[in-house]
This record gives structure tokens, C-alpha cells and sequence, in this order.
């Protein structure tokens, strides 16, 4: 089939690439022109495992290309997909702009029966919206209006694009229903469904699964600072609850907060979209709350052990993404961290496998940048483990030892077990377990 993707972001590019990789003809439209030149040639701008291979293999092929034109870029399209930025406004609102602007654009320009798909992430009602826009030049005989959500995991999207748990499409339309239907069928060879549901369920579907995934992670922020005060082991009580079938093992881990693109962004989106139907979404706004303070937590323990003024004290930092295998910084943690240490006039080495030129960017040379995992512990007082890289899960604990101050260890993600850290005599402390 042939397509057309607007937007080469994460999701654009990632769908782009996966559509080829199952022999469709794909044309990714972008209007950064450096970013097509460099795509044209192979080079992904963001670090996502297994893309650049399978982008590589299917330019080679003639099944992915890439233009800035999307007079031309959309030629012969059956489906184009807007995977396009829908950045917060002030007031936690998705802004619409760039996808009513290209709506606005393909409607002066599709002539053919067209299939549009939201895949961005739109508030409920954005399709209404969307079509509205195209129908002011364009007969609704030519085209239709379907949401595709995405539930792609940063990290691991082309395997969550190519193995699919669901995948959710909203229209009433007949014609785009078989046109989807057709798509998507090499994707649930394994029998994982395909659901047809009306477009504001669809939209609705995306904000209701992500704002539950950072509802289970706040609880479980909040779990694991009572298990501290209650002297519990967050651990144990992970593993007792999730045993539960009902409950599931996955995505109970506590941390220091959520990040990323998405989590922060959809749940002050749904906080709006209630807000606008007055209705008064009580556990989300206190989610958004919860989040807030645990992005501090672990600044606040470390003055609680070296005390409010940290000018004569240095501080090692392993990981600054929001999450291991990417290089995406957007919402992370970690950025709160460095702040707070900052403020209280302590001096910062970061590591990080990935995101070191997205921090130097917002950074600069407030801090250090460190160029291994065990340069950054040179004459620092504390390691501070912020983002749970493989490649931190079982370091040289004595070359550890050696290189800091004192033997000190904050850990924001439970990497480490406590019996180990005990028997090496570190200062250990992290997150829902005791010191
Ligand atoms: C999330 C969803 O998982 C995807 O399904 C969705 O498609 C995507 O957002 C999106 O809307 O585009 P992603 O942001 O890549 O994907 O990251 P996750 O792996 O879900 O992690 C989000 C945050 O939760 C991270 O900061 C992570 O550290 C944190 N987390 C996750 C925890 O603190 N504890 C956990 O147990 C799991």
C-alpha cells in the first residue's frame, strides 16, 4: 500500500520505518529539511534500538523515502498518518496547531478517496476537529477521518510496533475500517486483536492507558515512602501484591518519578479534557501531584545526610534519560536533580551511555560531563544511580569504593540489593527500602 507519514519524529518514523519493513510503500514528510537529508541516508536523529537498521535495509529497498514537499510527498497516498507535535499550552491543554495547519493543507490537495489517520496523541474530539478543517475544501466523499493511537514504549518501539498487544482504530467509517483492516493484518499474526471502536473511545483509549500507567507508579511512589517509614521493604510488598493476577507484576517498580514525552504531557492533558467537562478527575490531578514530589525525593535525602549547604561536596550522577536505552531527556528526573543539587551549591559529574549532548545542551558547563561511569566518581562524595542502565546493575563495586570520598551510594531506582551493599560497607540508601 502506499503511505504517507507527516512528522518524523519518535512516532512518525518509527511507523514510517515499521510500514516498509512489511512492504508498503512509505514517504515521510518533514519540514526540517537537515533532518530528511540526514534520514535519506540512513541516520536516525534519535537513539532507538533496532531502527536504524530496518530504515537502513528498506531506503535500500525502495519502500522508504523521504521528502520536505508534501505536494508530492502525498502523490498516490491510499492512508497518510499525522504523527505530528502536540505540545502542552500553559494551562496542560495538547495544542492542535501543527495538525489542523496540515489538515488545513491536505485538503487544498488530496483529489483521490484519502484515508487520514490521527496518530498523534489528541484529546477526545480532535477527529471532529480535523475533519471539520479538510471538509472546508474537500468533498467528505474523499476522504475519512480515523484515530490510531500509538502505544509505543521508548526503548522498544519497533518491537512494540511489529508485535502489537492491540491495536486500536476509531471510525465509522466502512471504507476506512477494511483500508485499516488491510494495514494492519501482518502485524496480529499472533492472534493479538485489532479493535474497531467509534473515534472519541479511540482517542480516549490513549490517555486512559497512559495516565493508568503513571497512576500505578505514583501509588507505588507512595507505597515505597510509607514502606520507609513503616520499616517495610517496598520489594516484598511489590512482589506479594503483583503476584496477584489481578494486579500483574509489571509496572510497580518505584523510582523517582515518571518522565518522558508522554506520561507528564497525557496526564495533564486528560486533567484538562476533564477540567473542560467539568468534571472534577480527583485521582489525576493528585497523580500529577504525587509526581511532582517524587522527583525530589532523592535530592531531599541526600541534604538530609550531608545537610542543606552541599558548596563543599561533589556528586556523581549514573544516568540522565528518563529511562534506559534512549537518549530522551525530555520530563526526566534527572533534571529536577541536577537543579536541586545545583541550588544548593553542590558541583555535578554526569554520565550517561546516551543522553550526555541532550543534557549539555540545557546544562552547559554548569556541570561536568564525565566520559566512562567510573570517570564521573573521581573525589565525589556520593554516586546518585538515577536512570537503571543495564550497564549500572552490577558495577566494580570496589573500584566504586576507591574513587569516592566515602563509601555513599543514593540509588533511585532499587538497583542494588541492600544484603550486597551492607557486606561492602556502603552508605546505601534508595527508594521504599531501609537504609
Ligand atoms: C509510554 C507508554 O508506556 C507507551 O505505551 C505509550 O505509547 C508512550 O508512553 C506514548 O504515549 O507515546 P514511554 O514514555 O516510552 O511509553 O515510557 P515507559 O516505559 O512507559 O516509562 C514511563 C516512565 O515511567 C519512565 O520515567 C519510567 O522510569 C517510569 N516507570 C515505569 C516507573 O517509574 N516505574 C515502573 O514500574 C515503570
Amino acid at each position: 500500500m502506499q503511505l504517507a507519514i507527516i512528522g518524523t519524529g519518535y512516532v512518525g518514523l518509527v511507523t514510517g520505518t515499521c510500514f516498509a519493513e512489511t512492504g508498503n510503500n512509505v514517504m515521510c514528510i518533514d519540514i526540517d529539511e537537515n533532518k530528511v537529508n540526514k534520514l535519506k541516508q540512513g541516520k536516525t536523529p534519535i537513539y532507538e534500538p533496532g531502527l536504524e537498521v530496518l530504515l537502513e535495509r528498506n531506503i535500500k529497498e525502495n519502500r522508504l523515502q523521504f521528502t520536505t514537499d508534501i505536494n508530492t510527498g502525498i502523490s498516490g497516498a491510499k492512508v497518510i498518518f499525522l504523527a505530528l507535535p502536540t505540545p502542552p499550552g500553559k494551562d496542560g491543554s495538547a495544542d492542535l496547531q501543527y495538525v489542523l495547519d496540515v489538515a488545513a493543507a491536505l485538503s487544498k490537495i488530496i483529489t483521490t478517496y484519502t484515508v487520514i489517520v490521527n496518530k498523534s496523541t489528541v484529546p477526545v474530539g480532535t477527529a471532529e476537529k480535523v475533519h471539520a478543517v479538510l471538509s472546508q475544501h474537500l468533498d467528505p466523499s474523499l476522504f475519512d477521518v480515523v484515530s490510531n493511537p500509538e502505544f509505543l514504549r521508548e526503548g522498544v518501539a519497533v518491537e512494540d510496533f511489529l508485535k502489537p498487544d492491540r491495536i486500536v482504530i476509531g471510525t465509522e467509517s466502512e471504507k476506512a475500517k477494511k483500508v485499516m483492516d488491510e494495514l494492519y493484518q501482518p502485524y496480529i499474526r499472533q492472534g493479538n486483536p485489532i479493535y474497531f471502536m467509534d473515534p472519541r473511545s479511540s482517542e480516549m483509549t490513549k490517555y486512559a492507558a497512559n495516565s493508568y500507567l503513571a497512576m500505578r507508579i505514583s501509588f507505588m511512589n507512595e507505597m515505597a515512602n510509607l514502606c520507609e517509614r513503616a520499616g517495610a521493604n517496598v520489594d516484598w510488598v511489590r512482589i506479594g501484591m503483583g503476584s496477584d493476577s489481578r494486579i500483574g507484576k509489571r509496572f510497580l517498580f518505584p523510582g523517582i518519578g515518571y518522565g518522558g514525552s508522554c506520561f507528564p504531557k497525557d496526564v495533564k492533558a486528560l486533567a484538562f479534557t476533564a477540567q473542560e467537562m467539568d468534571y472534577d478527575y480527583a485521582i489525576i490531578n493528585t497523580v500529577m501531584q504525587v509526581n511532582d514530589r517524587q522527583k525530589l525525593i532523592l535530592g531531599q535525602k541526600v541534604r538530609n545526610y550531608f545537610g542543606s549547604d552541599l558548596s563543599t561536596f561533589k556528586f556523581a550522577l549514573w544516568g540522565l534519560a528518563f529511562k534506559p536505552e534512549t537518549d530522551d531527556i525530555r520530563d526526566a528526573p534527572a533534571l529536577d536533580l541536577i537543579n536541586e543539587l545545583l541550588a544548593a551549591g553542590a558541583s555535578v559529574t554526569v554520565f550517561d551511555p546516551e543522553a550526555m549532548e541532550n543534557v549539555k545542551q540545557i546544562f552547559g558547563n554548569k556541570i561536568q560531563y564525565a566520559e566512562s561511569q567510573y570517570a564521573a566518581l573521581t573525589d565525589a562524595h556520593a554516586l546518585i544511580v538515577v536512570t537503571e542502565w543495564s550497564e549500572f546493575r552490577n558495577p566494580d563495586f570496589d573500584r566504586i569504593a576507591t574513587a569516592l570520598v566515602h563509601p555513599c551510594i543514593f540509588d533511585g531506582r532499587n538497583v542494588y540489593s541492600l544484603e550486597k551493599m551492607n557486606e561492602l560497607g556502603f552508605y546505601y540508601e534508595s527508594i521504599g527500602r531501609k537504609t
